[in-house]
């Protein structure tokens, strides 16, 4: 298949290319070279360096069979002054990579979304059932107290796995993004009559992941404080739950996707990316720390207002809708990435 791929620069992108040239396909690398994610200076040949909010896409389109959609303003959103940003590149880009398919007859798209569409997840009270949990107050935090209430009763909750049906509680700017980016191309699918897959990612480790940035996640924050002789800084009490993807698998899902689009119905269909094993954020820490034989982690206690406390999906729907089932063990993974080597630039 020939594939236009979006952000193929970048960490997810660039294990994409690779894994979809292995398996035999042409790939036409695009990316704008954002600075703030690749810094200043010359750049690679054999990139479309376009840049999605402005550039016209006709040409690049024609003869393309799938549009793998990586390219994205990524990080939490941490400062409201990056609204803008993300609704330019991420939701703006989108919108008009999705007309530019229409003109152009391209009727496939895989689109990388992500596990921050759900917020908080769901959760069960014991009174109330089935519940979004409550969104976290200082006074909780600042006393230690990191699990969410219960929107009705305020009393414990208990998190649960959830599937892709879970409603959207974006919390973020970036996540409210990458909900409209789902929406821009469900809207395209009706639209036009076409396919769209979502892969909604879970954290996303591995080598070549950016080193430390404002906009980095944990795994890179830990992986660089380590390389610089310093032990990992654990917020909250470590305890809280997230799902780690190695960066090959989910290239891997990506290619599946790709190839698997046609045969899926009109509309998005989304998926959840993820190992489909839990690990606390304190485990991944202590893991990374005694595979480089660093100082152990530290847990600090601080918080940030805008984390989620657990998120954990269910992966059955992508083994049954695509065969993915994610190979790497986040166990050997995460070890590994102690001494893979990061992306500075
Ligand atoms: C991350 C990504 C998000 C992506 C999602 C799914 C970032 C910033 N966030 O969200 O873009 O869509 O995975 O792939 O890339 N923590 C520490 N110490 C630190 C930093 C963080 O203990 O120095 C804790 C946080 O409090 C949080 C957890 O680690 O509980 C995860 O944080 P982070 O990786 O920033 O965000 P996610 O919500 O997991």
């Amino acid at each position: 298949m020939r594939i236009l791929l979006t952000g193929a620069a970048g960490f997810i992108g660039t294990h994409i290319g690779e894994v979809a040239r292995e398996r035999g396909h042409e790939v036409v690398p695009l990316d704008m070279f954002l600075e703030k994610a690749h810094g200043p200076g010359a750049r690679p040949d054999g990139y479309a360096q376009l840049d999605l909010r402005s550039d016209v896409l006709d040409e690049v389109l024609d003869g393309i069979d799938v549009v793998c959609h990586q390219a994205a303003m990524v990080g939490n959103g941490v400062d409201a002054q990056d609204l803008p940003d993300y609704a330019e590149h991420n939701d703006a880009g989108t919108a008009r990579l999705l007309a530019a398919m229409a003109r152009a007859g391209v009727g496939d798209l895989v689109l990388a979304s992500s596990m921050v569409v759900y917020g908080d997840g769901r959760y069960t009270c014991p009174v109330d059932g089935d519940v979004p949990p409550a969104v976290r107050q200082d006074d909780d935090l600042a006393a230690g107290r990191y699990d969410p209430r219960c929107p009705v009763c305020g009393g414990e909750i208990a998190w649960s796995q959830i599937d892709e049906d879970t409603p959207f509680l974006p919390r973020t700017s970036y996540a409210a993004s990458k909900v409209a980016q789902e929406h821009y191309a469900s809207a395209w699918c009706t639209l036009e009559g076409t396919r769209a897959i979502a892969l909604r990612y879970h954290n996303v480790y591995g080598p070549g992941m950016p080193a430390d940035t404002p906009y980095a996640g944990v795994a890179a924050i830990f992986r660089s404080a380590i390389a610089r002789g310093e032990a990992p800084r654990v917020f909250e009490d470590g305890q809280q739950v997230r799902d780690f993807v190695h960066v090959r698998d989910v290239a891997r899902a990506n290619v599946l996707a790709i190839e698997q689009v046609a045969g899926h119905p009109v509309g998005l269909t989304p998926y959840n990316v993820a190992s489909g094993r839990t690990f606390t954020i304190g485990q991944m820490a202590e893991t990374l720390s005694a595979a480089a034989g660093g100082a152990p982690p530290v847990l600090t206690g601080d918080y940030r207002r805008f984390d989620v406390r657990h998120v954990v999906a269910s992966p059955d729907a992508a083994r049954r809708g695509l065969g993915f089932e994610a190979a790497i063990v986040p166990q050997d993974g995460l070890a590994a990435l102690a001494t893979d080597p990061l992306r500075t630039r």
